[in-house]
């Protein structure tokens, strides 16, 4: 009976401690939102938009390579970023909707990719993919 306790009682505080694990080990964001922007987001929509005359498979792999990152870096900021005040302001519906908007650019681009369609790409580049830049940074960039 003593031994089963002492068995109970350990597998507890066990089980306890690995909560504790999976609680600082739960998602947190690693990058602030400027670190997403620069090391994410420019490089790879320099690509989407820079792609003109395109010819070989490999240059729309690239292309569509891009778009997946951008859904990447739209993915982290869900999450908001690890500077001050931003998890909060990703919680909020505006942020949500501009970059659900930039997510869903990324998704039109590569189906042009996959089309290998320019005047799509054009069009979804500059109708799609830029505004919610815009819009975002109007309401959450500091100035
Ligand atoms: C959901 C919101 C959001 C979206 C969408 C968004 N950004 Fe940003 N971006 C920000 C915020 C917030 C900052 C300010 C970060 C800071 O200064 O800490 C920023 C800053 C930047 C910066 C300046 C980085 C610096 O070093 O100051 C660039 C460049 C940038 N974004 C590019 C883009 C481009 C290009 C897109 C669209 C493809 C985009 N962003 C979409 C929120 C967003």
């Amino acid at each position: 009976m003593k031994k089963f306790t002492i068995a109970a009682v350990s597998l507890f505080s066990l089980l306890c401690l690995s909560m504790s694990f999976a609680q600082t080990d739960e998602r947190q964001p690693l990058l602030s939102v400027k670190d997403i922007m620069n090391g994410l987001i420019v490089p790879t929509t320099t690509i989407i938009w820079g792609a003109y005359q395109l010819e070989t498979d490999a240059q729309w792999q690239e292309v569509r390579n891009a778009a997946l990152s951008v859904i990447a870096a739209g993915n982290l900021l869900q999450f908001g970023g690890a500077g001050e005040g931003e998890v909060v302001a990703a919680a909020e519906e505006d942020w949500k909707t501009y970059n659900q908007q930039m997510i869903e650019a990324a998704r039109l681009v590569i189906v042009a990719a996959d089309n290998k369609d320019e005047e799509i790409l054009s069009a979804v580049g500059n109708d799609a993919l830029y505004p919610p830049c815009e819009s975002c940074h109007q309401q959450y960039q500091k100035r």
